[in-house]
């Protein structure tokens, strides 16, 4: 028989993902994910819960029955619960009240017990999720408080598996670790055996860690000091403290990014590559799509994902929610030029300018279309030959149907990029026939009205 001891046997070992859509070969680095929300608990908090009890077990602090104590944006608390559930201890778990619903349920389901704090309140004040954990653990006979924040088995937990499982899923070639830093402890874990790896190896990684505008860990990288902490929406990563577990050596660089990046990039992340994630990892990708372009091709970017998205379905992947945050302006719910392309044979049919306006005439009949564009001119512009302009200048005696396309062509216009909204296509529609999507000088595609309506037919509001 092949089975699994207990579930805790199935965490960690996750695979490596390829990002194939949104990471362009051409331009970029390769982007590859490492699959943490396939942990049995469904994040990369697994892997340090499990070890933070048999820590707790081996140094004879938990007896069957005690119970485990801890403040937790929810993963953690979920890796808990579960390995609490097999081993036989109580779970008491506050959290801040800008915590996701389904965490809250899911953490019930598990047997725990939930205390909801308050999200404003510095960490120091009594009624803080730290501080009221640590006073429940205090006031609950037995209780033994897990603390994240300070506990050195949080990190040790990725040095010892995070880490390696990298590097030989990469066989050593890695160049940049991406990952977020909640506690620190899985970048700091990873991150820390990476680094020696290579440095063995003779070469070097790079560790960047994409981080809430609104945390200190930036100014304190930085600087050492921090501004005002402000209250942003993504959850389990940033901080308004300094944590034990968070090792600022093998971080090179923090870079700030947005609530609304993040939460549209895990978006992106579930509707183009299939991988449904939280919102952290949105803010994760984002940062290490900009460093891909900074790396180039060739690269080896890997990702640390963070958790499923499973328990974000009332938040980022709730349309009203982002737009009643501001996250998703209305032009956003008809979707992108990029979604739209996924729904259409992209092949552009070009004029070249050497043909004749009868030959035009002739090819667009075939082929059952309306405008074309030229290949470049020697300028390196484009032009456009439209049906319309072809018949006006024929029925005016303007041009004869030998004339050479170009003295029928105009300037290409209505251009858009592949992040556009779709409303900005529809903009184009009142003065154009058509759309061109233009990428890195490059003419992609071209959208026409009944492109638009059949993707919105197909897609009805997803
Ligand atoms: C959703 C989410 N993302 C990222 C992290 C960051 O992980 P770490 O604490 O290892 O820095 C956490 C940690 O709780 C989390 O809950």
């Amino acid at each position: 028989m092949k089975y699994a001891e207990t579930v805790l046997d199935l965490i960690g070992h996750t695979p490596l993902v390829k990002l194939q859509r949104m990471v362009d070969s051409a331009t970029m680095a390769s982007i590859y994910m490492k699959m943490e929300q396939l942990n049995p608990a469904g994040s990369l908090k697994d892997r340090m819960a499990v070890h933070m009890v048999r820590r707790a077990e081996e140094q004879g602090l938990l007896k069957p029955g005690t119970t485990l104590v801890e403040s937790t944006s929810g993963n953690t608390g979920l890796g808990l619960a579960m390995t609490a559930a097999v081993k036989g201890y109580r779970c008491i778990f506050t959290m801040p009240d800008k915590m996701s619903k389904e965490k809250i349920d899911m953490l019930k389901a598990y047997g725990a017990e939930v205390v909801i704090t308050r999200t404003d309140l510095d960490h120091d004040h009594p009624e803080s999720y730290v501080q009221v954990a640590k006073r429940i653990a205090r006031e609950t006979p037995g209780a033994v408080y897990t603390d994240q924040y300070y506990n050195q088995a949080n990190p040790e937990a990725h040095y010892l598996t995070t880490g390696p499982e990298i590097w030989e899923d990469t066989d050593g070639k890695i160049d940049c670790l991406v990952g977020s830093i909640g506690t620190g402890g899985s970048i700091s874990g990873a991150g820390k055996y990476l680094k020696e790896k290579a440095a063995e190896a003779g070469r070097e990684i790079r560790i960047v860690c994409p981080d809430p505008y609104g945390s200190i860990y930036k100014d304190m990288f930085e600087r050492g000091e921090h501004d005002e902490p402000s209250i942003y929406r993504v959850e389990g990563i940033g901080h308004d403290f300094m944590v034990g577990t968070l090792d600022f050596s093998v971080i090179d660089e923090i870079r700030n990014v947005s609530d609304k990046d993040s939460f549209r990039t895990a978006r992106r992340l579930a509707r183009e590559e299939g991988i449904f994630c939280g919102g952290s990892t949105g803010t994760v990708l984002f940062g290490a799509m900009q460093v891909a372009e900074e790396l180039g091709p060739g690269r080896i970017i890997v990702c640390i994902l963070c958790d499923s998205g499973d328990r974000y379905l009332s938040k980022c992947f709730d349309d009203d929610w982002m737009k009643d945050m501001g996250y998703l302006d209305d032009a956003h719910r008809l979707g992108t030029v990029r979604e739209l392309l996924r729904f259409k044979d992209g092949h552009v049919v070009y004029a070249s300018s050497d043909e004749t306006l009868a030959q035009i005439a002739h090819r667009m009949n075939e082929l059952g279309i309306s405008q074309m564009p030229i290949v470049r001119t020697r300028d390196e512009r484009y032009l456009m030959i439209h049906e319309a302009d072809l018949l006006q200048t024929l029925v005016t005696g303007e041009c004869t149907p030998d004339d050479s396309v170009l003295r029928a062509a105009k300037p290409l216009q209505g251009q858009v990029s592949m992040d556009d909204p779709l409303s900005k296509v529809q903009r184009i529609f009142d003065s154009d026939n058509v759309a061109v999507v233009v990428e890195k000088g490059a003419i992609t595609a071209i959208i026409s009205k009944i492109d638009i309506v059949e993707f919105l037919a197909a897609r009805r509001w997803h």
